[in-house]
């Protein structure tokens, strides 16, 4: 009989200072943290939170994405993947805070979602996506512009997926085009296809190729991608005349660490395992396995799943952990052999949290995401179209 892969790896206890400190302001990884954080290790620190929190009553309303660690998640008064906390922050216009423990583009689109009275805030201002950042507001602009050249931009239709800036949001409502989240990114497409005959996807290119080809019976070779790095995305216009998915070069970086060998070393190692991954994941792993889906659809997969299966979750280390720990009746491994958090979601900890809410307890507005007027009506088009996906 084979045995689980431990999952005792611990996070770190200690806040990951120094990442992120002095990048540029502009960019999703953010700045550092202004603030005067209590130490990591005061034994208060639990109920510190729960004081502030119990202080702040209804003003205060906290979101959880499934990434963060359990040390915040015990705080969030829901958790859920990027589409279930967007519509949950949009349906709550009591609360003056939103205090978003996540990243920093789903704060930005809390705020883009959220009545101009609520104030969202991110507890660490470095907590940003490096899969956001691979697309710029000019790298798009210009990639629009080599579109347009080749005589395609009028039958291209935008999808850019949540994980992305609200400057890229904003493109994407000024194009026709819409938002979407790795729970309905099928939707989305088919959407897209009804207003246009192509998709420029952004950024995730492996979340756009899945889709396209595991959902929508697209063949790999409708898919192009194009690289912001090269003159005119290192592609000729005949391919992009051809295309029909024209994909960004841009990717997850803790997702891209799953690889076919992690499936097959698996499969060897644990006779009878169900492989399920996040479609962020490449090709060859989304291929491979057995499910794929959100993180909410993981969650879901395996709640419902019989005592006694064993499973290969191909997303990020938090998650996979409180999963296998919410069923001990059910062998549940890590897909990798390394550990795989992702380190800007765990920039996110409970001296950052305690940090924020004290903060507003006190009255100090502290780390307020706020999305441009201009930024927000654009790109709150492509957010409400992918509300009103049927
Ligand atoms: P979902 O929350 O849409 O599953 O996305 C995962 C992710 O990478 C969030 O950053
Ligand atoms: Fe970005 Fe990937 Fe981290 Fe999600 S898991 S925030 S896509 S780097």
């Amino acid at each position: 009989m084979t045995t689980a892969q431990p999952l005792d790896v611990q996070p770190t206890p200690l806040a990951l200072l120094l990442l992120g400190r002095e990048a540029d302001p502009k960019s999703e990884r953010g700045v550092e943290c202004p603030g005067d954080l209590p130490s990591p290790s005061d034994p208060d620190l639990v109920e510190r939170a729960r004081a502030a929190k119990e202080k702040l009553g209804d003003k205060v309303f906290v979101l959880g994405h499934h990434y963060q660690r359990d040390e915040v998640i015990q705080f969030a008064d829901v958790t859920g993947d990027s589409f279930k906390l967007a519509r949950d922050a949009a349906a709550k216009p009591e609360a003056e805070y939103i205090v978003f423990c996540g990243v920093h583009f789903m704060a930005e689109s809390a705020d883009i979602l959220t009545t101009d009275d609520q104030k969202v805030v991110l507890p660490d201002l470095a907590a940003g996506c490096s899969m956001a950042d691979m697309a710029t507001a000019e790298q798009v602009a210009e990639c629009w512009d080599v579109l347009t050249e080749a005589g395609v931009a009028e039958q291209v239709v935008p999808v850019s997926y949540m994980n992305s800036s609200a400057d890229i949001k904003a493109f994407t409502g000024k194009h026709g085009g819409t938002i979407c989240t790795s729970s309905n990114a099928k939707r989305a497409l088919d959407w897209a296809f009804e207003q246009g005959e192509k998709v420029l996807f952004l950024p995730d290119q492996h979340l756009g190729r899945n889709t396209a080809v595991r959902d929508m019976g697209l063949s790999l070779d409708d898919c192009v991608l194009y690289n912001p790095h090269k003159p005119n995305g290192g592609l000729t216009v005949e391919e992009l005349r051809n295309a029909k998915m024209i994909l960004w070069r841009g990717h997850c970086s803790v997702h891209g660490r799953f690889s076919l060998d992690s499936v097959n070393d698996v499969r060897e190692r644990i006779p009878g395992v169900n492989v399920l991954v996040h479609p962020e994941c490449k090709h060859e792993v989304v291929a491979a396995a057995d499910y794929v889906g959100s993180t909410e659809y993981i969650i879901n997969t395996l709640d419902a799943a019989p005592a006694g299966s064993k499973w290969a979750i191909g997303t990020e280390l938090n998650l996979v952990r409180r999963v296998a720990n919410a069923h001990p009746d059910k062998e549940i491994v890590f897909l990798d052999k390394t550990v795989c958090f992702c380190s800007t979601m765990n920039r996110i900890d409970l001296p950052h949290l305690v940090w924020t809410l004290e903060s507003l307890a006190e009255g100090n507005l502290v780390n307020q995401i706020r999305v441009d007027e201009e930024t927000e009506s654009f790109a709150k088009l492509a957010l409400e179209r992918m509300l009103a996906l049927p």
